[in-house]
């Protein structure tokens, strides 16, 4: 592909930049949401700012590293944070600080219901297994939730920069669109239906059934069961006092996501899936008009020896290959003698390392070249976005040093 490159992203310019207050990292399942996010939370740290990072099912050994043992919805210090050698010279600017905190969608949902029901009422329906299943399980509740929380945090206005990760859906899309969904459903007309009965007795019952609604009752309570559709009907007129607001906090965050302070980091692994669904969301971002920061690449394929092409390094293992044959075939076989040929057993280990090398480099090479290849499709869909590389690790990054190692790909190139 030989497009024109595209604009670099500078992550470290939009960490250092005060004015940045929210970075949600988004984009399709497995592609380092969380790892970026708690990388990029622990570098603004570095260099001077008060984070929280707001992660979503983090892997167990990377929760832990960062001190997250419980799933409490409370930020908690993350301890290690070293002041960048930018700022141990500089005595004036006070180090950061970094907070974490593991979303925890149930809790979340609980906790608003305290906040909006008296206590009787709160018991009520924390009790009702209609509303557990629902604040569990309902398509969309954590998207909810993440939003639900990321205006919590900004209210609460104790951080300078607030890093979001998203949950893990196929779908990028659904962090904007599930919220949405769910408070329509809440405040939704079905809901009000069922609520009538036991919100103003027999005679509304009557109208509502005049209107048709027997029969839906009527079906439900076949298909769920009459104790279910009982729960259905107080968990909802429990509700009855927070309907709207649902609504509106999906609304208010919404807007906050709008808002200057906020960046999108649409983050994609350098295949042709993640790239089509980073693709989605960037042309959703402009229609909503959010603020996209730009794309960032994670586990980007490293090749050392770039000017060794993989078909001069697949032929040289070839010619390698056959002298080595050639070597076996003549000179000691597999019933061979352990005391003959002696340097010429260590030639052929030696050659078969270099062989196995050279292949590896071939695939590195093509695996790279793909990569820019499908890079390049989504730079000449979108030759304005910005993009950064993350290098692929050798490992999985389950520590802070782990994370700090993806912070320094952000450097300013
Ligand atoms: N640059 C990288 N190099 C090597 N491994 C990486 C890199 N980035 C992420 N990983 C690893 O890839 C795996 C998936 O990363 P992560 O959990 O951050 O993805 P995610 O997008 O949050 O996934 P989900 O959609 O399931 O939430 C993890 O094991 C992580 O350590
Ligand atoms: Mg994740």
């Amino acid at each position: 592909m030989t497009g024109r490159p595209p604009p670099q992203l500078d992550v470290d310019r939009l960490i250092d930049d005060r004015r940045t207050r929210i970075i949600v990292c988004c984009g399709s399942g497995g592609v380092g949401k969380t790892t970026i996010a708690a990388a990029i939370g622990l570098r603004a740290a570095e260099h001077g700012r008060h984070v929280v990072v707001l992660t979503v099912d983090p892997a167990r050994r990377l929760a832990q590293s960062m001190g997250l043992t419980s799933l409490d919805n409370t930020p908690r210090p993350v301890q290690g944070i070293k002041a960048s050698a930018r700022q141990a010279g500089n005595e004036a600017e006070p180090a950061g600080s970094l907070h974490a905190m593991m979303l925890d969608m149930k809790r979340t949902f609980d906790e608003i219901v305290e906040a909006h029901a008296d206590p009787d009422r709160a018991a009520q329906i924390l009790a009702n297994p209609f509303y557990q299943s629902l604040s569990s399980s309902f398509a969309g509740t954590q998207e909810y939730m993440a939003m639900e929380k990321l205006g919590q945090l900004r209210r609460a206005d104790e951080w300078d920069l607030i890093v979001v990760d998203t949950p893990p859906s196929r779908s990028a899309l659904d962090f904007l669109d599930a919220p949405q969904r769910l408070a329509r459903f809440l405040d939704g007309k079905l809901l009000r239906l069922l609520t009538a009965p036991a919100k103003v007795g027999g005679r509304a019952y009557l109208r509502a059934l005049n209107a048709g609604f027997g029969v839906v009752t009527g079906v439900l309570t076949k298909i769920l069961g009459t104790q279910v559709l009982r729960d259905v009907q107080t968990f909802v007129s429990a509700l009855d006092t927070m309907f709207g607001g649902f609504r509106e906090r999906a609304d208010y965050t919404y807007q906050l996501l709008r808002a200057p302070g906020t960046a999108f980091l649409v983050v994609a692994a350098p295949e042709e899936d993640a790239l089509r669904e980073a693709s989605y969301f960037v042309e959703r971002l402009d229609t909503e008009r959010m603020p996209l920061a730009g794309l960032l690449l994670n586990r980007v394929q490293q090749v050392p020896a770039v000017h060794l092409s993989a078909a001069r390094s697949l032929a040289a293992a070839e010619v390698l290959q056959a002298a080595l044959s050639g070597n076996t075939g003549h000179g000691h076989p597999a019933t061979g003698h352990p005391g003959t040929g002696h340097s010429g057993t260590d030639d052929d280990a030696a050659a078969r390392l270099t062989i196995a090398a050279l292949q590896l480099h071939a695939d590195r090479m093509t695996q790279a070249a793909a990569e820019r290849r499908i890079a390049g499709g989504f730079t000449a869909a979108h030759p304005l976005v910005p993009v950064a590389e993350v290098p692929a690790q050798a490992e999985d990054v389950h520590d802070l040093e782990g994370l700090r190692r993806i912070g320094e790909s952000f450097g300013s190139p």
